[in-house]
C-alpha cells in the first residue's frame, strides 16, 4: 500500500530533494483500450495530480515534469491542440488546489511558441500559486535540452560581447545560472515510465549525476505507490558522483 511505502521511506532517511519525470506512455495507454491518444492525455492529467499530491507527502521540494517536448510541436495538430486545451483546464481547475497544498508552480520552455490562450493559462497558474512554500513544480513545456544549453550559450556570449563578462569567468555556476532551471539543484532521481531507456532531450545538463530509475507502467496508471517505490528504489542506491565508496 501506498501509505506503507510512505513509512518505509521516512525510515530511510535520504529523501531526494529533487524529482525530474519524463511522462511517457500515455499514446500506448489509450490504445491498449481501443481509445484515442488524446484520452491517454487526459487521463495522464490525473497522474500528473496524484503524483503531485505524493511529492509534497513524502516532502520532495522540487518536482519537474516534462509536460510538452520542442520535438512534440512535429506531432498531428489535434493533438498539439488536445494537449494545449488540457494544459488550460489544467490551470483552471487545479489552481486553487495547488495553492492549498503550498505548491509553487514555474512554466519553463520556449513559450513564446505557444498560443495566446494555453499561454494565458501558464501565467495565471504561475502568478496564482506564487509564493507556495511546500513544493517548487516545474512544468518544461516547448521545452528541449540541447536548445536550452544553446540558449545558454548564447546569452552568455552576448554578455561577453558587451563586455559585462570575462570569458575567463565561465565556470559550471555561470553555465548553470543561464539554464531555465538557474540555480536549483539538479535533479537527484529521474522517473520515466512507459519501460524506455532514453533521455529524449530532457535535462542534458542537469541530469549528470542523476539516479535513474525506469518502470514499465504507463504514465496514465501511474500513481503515488509507483512514485513512493521509485524513491525506496534511489534511497537503496549508493551515490558516489565519480568517486570512490568512503571508508
Ligand atoms: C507522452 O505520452 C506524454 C506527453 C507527450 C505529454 C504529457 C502530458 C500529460 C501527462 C497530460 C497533461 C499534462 C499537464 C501538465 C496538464 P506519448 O503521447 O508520447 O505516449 P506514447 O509514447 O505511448 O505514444
Amino acid at each position: 500500500m501506498a501509505s506503507d511505502l510512505l513509512h518505509q521511506i521516512r525510515l530511510h532517511g535520504a529523501i531526494p530533494r529533487h524529482i525530474a519525470i519524463i511522462m511517457d506512455g500515455n499514446g500506448r495507454w489509450a490504445r491498449g483500450k481501443g481509445l484515442p491518444r488524446t484520452a491517454g492525455h487526459r487521463q495522464g492529467m490525473n497522474a500528473v495530480r496524484e503524483v503531485i499530491e505524493g511529492a509534497v507527502e513524502a516532502g520532495i521540494e522540487i518536482l519537474t515534469l516534462f509536460a510538452f517536448s520542442t520535438d512534440n510541436w512535429q506531432r498531428p495538430r489535434v493533438e498539439i491542440s488536445a494537449l494545449m486545451g488540457l494544459l488550460t483546464v489544467y490551470a483552471r481547475q487545479e489552481r486553487a488546489e495547488l495553492v492549498r497544498q503550498g505548491v509553487e508552480v514555474h512554466v519553463l520552455g520556449e513559450l513564446d511558441r505557444m498560443d495566446a490562450a494555453a499561454r494565458r493559462a501558464v501565467d495565471t497558474i504561475v502568478d496564482g500559486t506564487s509564493g507556495g512554500s511546500r513544493m517548487r513544480l516545474n512544468l518544461m513545456i516547448s521545452y528541449g535540452a540541447r536548445e536550452e544549453i544553446v540558449r545558454a550559450t548564447r546569452l552568455l556570449a552576448e554578455r561577453v560581447a558587451k563586455g559585462e563578462l570575462d570569458p575567463s569567468a565561465i565556470d559550471d555556476d555561470a553555465f548553470r545560472a543561464e539554464l531555465f532551471t538557474g540555480d536549483q539543484p539538479d535533479p537527484d532521481l529521474l522517473i520515466r515510465t512507459s519501460g524506455e531507456f532514453r533521455l529524449s532531450n530532457f535535462l542534458l545538463w542537469q541530469l549528470a549525476y542523476t539516479e535513474l530509475h525506469v518502470t514499465p507502467v504507463l504514465w496514465p496508471d501511474f500513481s503515488r505507490k509507483e512514485l513512493f517505490s521509485a524513491v525506496r528504489d534511489f534511497q537503496r542506491r549508493e551515490r558516489r558522483f565519480g568517486r570512490v565508496r568512503a571508508g
